[in-house]
């Protein structure tokens, strides 16, 4: 299958990210099949698609011709796997991060589906191998990260599994391209492929901060409000849901290393049925709104410069084993969270023995391996143009 061959989509799942990926493909000018087990939900889907539709015609980003082409004539929703993905070039699978319901979908979807068809799967976490292999066409399997939102947001991480083929990646990267995204090859299937990978370990340090009375989590997002960030970690953290980092942690903890695990403060809140926004009370209070950060409590006790050496730190692995190129891993960073520079950018501004002597001495002081300095950062490599 090349680009030029991709015609039709089927967007399998219709909520968050489901229907925000059919809507980039139609803005493309794909036609898209939206798919849900339940036709109140994809209707839901299709009402959240639509919604957003005005208001990209209400500030003229497209025309009353598109909008009307991409919802009379481009779009279909069904609940009828077979239909949605009978005629599809490519497949974007955007399910619960249900391991067996993904493979389930994989399953069923190559069984009904042309044989030539591309089948991607959205998944955060999982093994893009493991699903491909609930088929028979692993080579024409792989991830495809969306961030969310995603017709906001500008990356997807492009997933290589073990047994995809260079056409599916290319032909898939370049789709990715059509739709006004900016694609980046993930060469190795490992879990958090970059973003999240990245950002595991300063999660993890921030956590231990907390748990170790260093500083409150109030303290800490005051200190990243006032660095230009528009939410601290932990205020984000409680918007987007204690309960999804809970769970991201743990799979971490298990797939990675368990110095990944949630920190205490985390666990009890989750215990409590205390998961931020949705819930009402997390880190912060949400009972009257978006809580109130105090600015002048933000703390001196934390070095903005440690969190960005873990992460310069879990980069060099990235770096190290393949996955992806210096480029890359600061292209995902800065597109994927919004951070005006990526790591590998940011690790210029570090002396290189201070940059090891800083990951010894955390790794010593919160007792976690993953902060060990690699090779590639002991060497000095890629540090003050080392290269
Ligand atoms: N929400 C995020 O921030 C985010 C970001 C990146 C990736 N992801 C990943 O995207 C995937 C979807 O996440 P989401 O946040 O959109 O979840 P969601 O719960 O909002 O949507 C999932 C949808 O899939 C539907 N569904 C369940 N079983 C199905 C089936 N057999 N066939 C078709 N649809 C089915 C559900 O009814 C639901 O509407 C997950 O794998 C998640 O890890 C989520």
């Amino acid at each position: 299958m090349k680009t030029a061959d991709i015609q039709k989509i089927a967007v399998i799942g219709a909520g968050d990210m489901g229907h925000g990926i059919a809507e980039i493909a139609l803005l493309a000018g794909y036609k898209v099949s939206l798919r849900d087990i339940r036709s109140d939900i994809v209707e839901q889907g299709v009402k959240r698609l639509t919604e957003s539709l005005e208001k990209l015609l209400k500030k003229e980003k497209i025309s009353k011709e598109q909008y009307d082409r991409i919802t009379k004539d481009l779009l279909y929703s069904t609940v009828d796997l077979e239909e949605a993905v009978k005629e599809s070039d490519l497949v974007i699978e955007a399910a619960p991060e249900i391991l067996d319901l993904k493979k389930e979908i994989f399953s069923d979807t190559d069984r009904l589906c042309p044989k030539e068809t591309i089948l991607a799967t959205n998944t955060s976490t999982m093994s893009i191998t493991e699903i491909s292999l609930a088929t028979k066409r692993p080579d024409k399997v792989l991830g495809l990260h969306f961030f969310n939102p995603v017709v906001l947001m500008k990356l997807v991480e492009v997933i290589k599994g073990d047994h995809t083929s260079e056409e599916t990646m290319e032909t898939t990267y370049n789709f990715c391209v059509r739709t006004g995204k900016i694609p980046v090859r993930v060469e190795k299937d490992i879990p958090g492929f970059i973003v999240n990978r990245v950002q595991a370990p300063s999660g993890a340090l921030l956590g231990a901060i907390v748990d170790h009375g260093i500083a409150e989590p109030e303290e800490i997002d005051a200190l990243f409000r006032k660095l230009g960030k528009p939410m601290g970690p932990f205020e984000l953290n409680d918007f987007t849901g204690l309960d999804i980092s809970f769970d991201a942690r743990n799979y971490f903890a298990q797939a990675i290393s368990p110095d990944l695990a949630p920190f205490k403060l985390m666990k009890a809140k989750v215990e409590a049925g205390e998961y931020g926004k949705k819930t009402g009370r997390g880190f912060y209070d949400w009972s009257k709104g978006r809580p109130e950060i105090d600015l002048s409590k933000a703390t001196e006790k934390v070095d903005p410069k440690d969190i960005l050496a873990v992460q310069i730190n879990e980069a060099t692995k990235l770096i190290e084993w393949g996955v992806a190129t210096v480029e890359d891993i600061d292209k995902a960073i800065v597109n994927g969270t919004g951070n005006k520079k990526g790591p590998m950018e940011e690790a210029q501004q570090f002396d290189p023995e201070d940059l090891v002597s800083r990951l010894e001495r955390l790794s010593r002081e919160f007792n976690k391996k993953i902060f060990e300095p690699t090779g590639m950062i002991r060497e000095g490599k890629y540090i003050n143009g080392q290269d």
